[in-house]
Parts: structure tokens; sequence; C-alpha cells
């Protein structure tokens, strides 16, 4: 393994945070969104009218998870020590949108959110501990959903650029990996957390081409961040994410492969515009077949082309089948999963299926397919853990994240570049799908439930042991 690989963790500012109100942060996104106990996720209440929010805003009945998150805004020195003791040598997180620009359309920034995170970053450092920071992490201030529709409007470009600037200016001389929208195809899954769109306001025929005009604009943002970003220090690396959605076709017939090569290219759609910087031919058919139009300059393609990323980076939680008939029934619990079950596949308790091997698939398919580095942002696994005698026997997490590194040095050995592996999470945080508490990915327990009670004692489980040997054996002992 080359020396210069991290073995990092990941987390975002909206699911650790809290302090949503504190120091001049202005409401955003993740902060109308209520608890969802109901197992099926199709029942999750989707904010998605201006009527809604300002309902959230004024509601003093329900519980808003991300609002307190795990209070990281005043343990973050004591967290961050822990990170410390676990040897941690990477952490992606995100600097929160609405603490630096509360409302987006501020000239000048809140100096109270940039001093914190200027904290932050000085105690990673002092713990030996590389940031990696996500610019746009589910985030963005309230307010511009409902002026601006979120992501629909080019005008939200300029106003992220401002932002982007301002951290980059900040942070580049501590920060050298910047990604800058987490999963940026998450648009289908989650086009609120997303792309600030409000589908309750739009006519449900232009939907599927609203999704697609936001989409064009958070493409465009990551090649003007880069562009940005370069302007002000040639040694910034700009990445762009993608949530790795591998498909494995319902069998051996050429429709269904044809049906999976569609199914991945909805995917590769974004990473294709990233890295190559053109929109390919296969969803120029698409807009065509479905008469899908979007507003663009003639300036987007030299943009596009001129400001390719510098790593691409990639989250792995599971896999699916694809189908070539959509009429099937999402059958399965995952947030980005359309397909049926697979019958081979062990799954967690939230239903996500574990493939372990997939990840070697995955890394190989996309590091061949583009060769620039690959860091791989997120990979783990969200359980129901027992804390008994201040101790918490996680074996099925060691098993799953130990199965996943061994795929992850197969990949190596296949010579696929890594720069680092961060896995969901370091500490347990509020989950983004379903804002439960008891969705638990940490290595550290934090005694907090799904309605924010309990002591906030944070504890150690036996998965933090294993990954400090992970770590202190560089991937040695497993
Ligand atoms: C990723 C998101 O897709 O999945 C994270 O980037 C999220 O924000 C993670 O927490 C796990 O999903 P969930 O819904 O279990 O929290």
């Amino acid at each position: 393994m080359k020396k210069s690989f991290l073995w990092g963790g990941s987390v975002a500012g909206n699911q650790i945070e809290g302090a949503w109100d504190i120091d001049g942060k202005g409401p955003s996104l993740e902060d109308v969104v209520k608890l969802n106990e109901d197992p099926n996720p199709e029942n999750i209440e989707i904010v998605n009218t201006v009527k809604k929010i300002e309902e959230a805003l004024r509601d003093n009945n329900n519980y808003y998870p991300k609002r307190t998150g795990i209070d990281f805004y005043n343990t973050y020195e004591k967290d961050i020590s822990l990170l410390g003791d676990l040897g941690l040598e990477s952490l992606r997180f995100s600097i929160q949108w609405a603490r630096i620009f509360p409302k987006g359309t501020e000239l000048e920034p809140n100096k109270e959110g940039l001093n914190f995170y200027r904290n932050m970053i000085k105690a990673l450092k002092k713990n030996n501990i590389e940031p990696i920071v996500t610019i746009c992490h589910y985030e963005m201030p309230l307010d511009l959903v409902i002026k601006y529709n979120g992501w629909k409007s080019r005008e939200t470009i300029n106003l992220f650029l401002k932002f982007a600037k301002t951290i980059f200016s900040e942070f580049s001389s501590d920060v050298k990996y910047w990604i800058v929208f987490n999963q940026v195809n998450s648009a289908f899954s989650d086009p609120f957390a997303s792309l600030g769109i409000l589908e309750g306001e739009d006519r449900e025929e232009n939907r599927i081409s609203n999704r697609f005009q936001a989409i064009h604009h958070q493409l465009i943002a990551t090649a003007l961040c880069k562009k940005v970003a370069k302007d002000i220090d040639l040694n910034i690396q700009v990445g762009g994410m993608i949530c790795d959605i591998l498909a494995y076709a319902k069998n051996s017939e050429p429709k269904e492969q044809l049906g999976n090569m569609n199914h991945m290219n909805s995917t590769f759609f974004f990473s294709d515009v990233m890295v190559r910087g053109v929109y390919p031919g296969y969803i120029k058919r698409y807009f065509n077949d479905n008469n899908i139009k979007i507003n663009t300059l003639e300036s987007d393609e030299n943009i596009l082309k001129e400001n390719t990323v510098d790593f691409l980076a990639m989250s792995y939680y599971a896999t699916t089948i694809s189908q070539y008939s959509h009429d099937v029934i999402k059958q399965t619990g995952w947030n980005f999963d359309e397909g049926s079950v697979n019958p081979n596949l062990e799954k967690s308790e939230w239903g996500w299926a574990i493939d372990p091997i997939g990840l070697r698939i995955a890394l190989n398919t996309y590091y061949y397919r583009y060769e620039i580095p690959l860091i791989i942002g997120e990979n783990g696994l969200g359980a129901i853990d027992k804390l008994e005698n201040g101790k918490i026997h996680d074996e099925y997490r060691i098993h799953y994240l130990k199965k996943h590194i061994e795929q992850l040095l197969e990949a190596q050995k296949d010579g696929v570049e890594i720069i680092s592996y961060n896995m969901w999470s370091p500490i347990d945080i509020v989950s983004s799908g379903t804002s439960q508490m008891s969705k638990r990915y940490g290595l550290i327990y934090v005694d907090i439930d799904d309605y924010g009670e309990g002591s906030s004692k944070r504890y150690k489980k036996d998965s933090f042991y294993w990954y400090k040997n992970v770590i202190s054996s560089d991937g040695e002992t497993l």
C-alpha cells in the first residue's frame, strides 16, 4: 500500500453540529426535516412547499433532530481528540453554507461561522488529522429554497461561488482536498435535500426537466468551483462525488443487460460530465426521447470542458438489481434503490444489501473508466447498538468494515489509485434519510436517543479499538 494513503472517517455538518440557530447561523434545508420512524422509506414525509417550510419553522410540537445533532458545535474539541486517540488520518466533513452566509445573499460572511470551522480545522491539525471538506452536503440556506427554488435558478450558482470562494480563501492553506457536492447523483432519490427544489410548487409534468435544470446548475457550479479554487491556490484539489449505485442485471437476457447499462448510465452521467467535461450522447438521447428541455448558456460547454475535477469521490454502501422494465416497485430500504432484493446478499437491519465484493468492482469500474485518483467518501453500516455496562459489542460493524476493507486492498492490488478511505462515520450521528439516532454508524457511541434524550456521553465501541489497529498496522491487521 502507498504510504500517502489515508485511513479516515466521514461526517456531515447538518448531521452532527446542532446549534442550528446559534452565532448567526441561518436555517438550513435539513433543519425543517422531522424524525421519521416509519420503517418504510416510501412514507417519509417530504418537505416540498413553502407552506410546509413555514409550518416547520413555527412548529413547537415535533422534534427536528438535525437542529441539535450530537451538539458537535459545542463538543468538537473533545470529539476530535477522541478521533485523535483513534489515530484517524483524515476526516471528511462539510462546512454548512447557512453558517457562513445565513440567508445566502449577504455580501459579507458571518465571522462567527468562519471562526467555528477555523477552530475545528485547528483541532484536526493538532490531532494529525487531514481535513477533507465537502462544500455542500445536503445544505443550503432555506431562504434560497424559498426565493429561488434552490438549484433550479441559475442565480444560485453565483451565490454558491461566493460561499466557495470565501472558504477556499480562508482555509486553503490547511485544506488540500475539497469535494463540491455530496453525492451529486442524489438528485433523484432526494430532490429536496440534494437540489433544494420544492416539487410541490412545480407542475408535475415539469418535474423531471426541473431536476435536470438544477443538476445542470450543480455541474456548472462544480466546474466553476475548480476555476475559482485554482485562481486562489494551485495546490487545491477539487473533486466531484457520486454515490455508487452498482447494479447487477436481473438475468442474462440481453434486454436485461441493456436495462443494466441504462441503470449504470444514470450514475455515469454525473461522473462523465464532471471528469470528462461533456454531456455524453446517451443523456442527450434520453433528453430527446423524453422531451426534457433545459436552459443553458453558450459558455457552459467551455466551462465544463476546461474545468474537470482533479479526483472522484464515491460513497459505497450497497448494491442493487437493475430491471429492464420500470414497473417494478422498490422492494428494499436503501435510500438509492429502485430495484428488487438480491437473494445472494445479506441485508442490514434497514434492508440495505451488504456487498463487499461490489466495492472492488465499483473501484475498478470508476478508476479504469477515468484514470484519476479516487476517494472513498463514505462506507459503513447503520445498526442498532446496545450500551451495556459502558460497552458496545458491535461485531456486526467490525465484520462489515473488515469485509469492505479487504476488497479495498484487493482493488489497490488491481492498480486502483485511492487517496483515502473514509468510513461513515467515526462517531454516531443523526441519520440523513430517517433522522433517527438509533440508526448508528459510529465507532464512538453517543448516548442520545431518537428524541434527543440522553446523557450525550461518548463511549468507545469495540469497533473503535478494531479500527485503531487497522490504522496503526496500515491495514495489515484486520
Ligand atoms: C449517504 C449520505 O448517502 O448515506 C449521508 O451522504 C448518510 O449523509 C449516509 O448519512 C447513510 O444514510 P442514512 O440515511 O442511513 O443516514
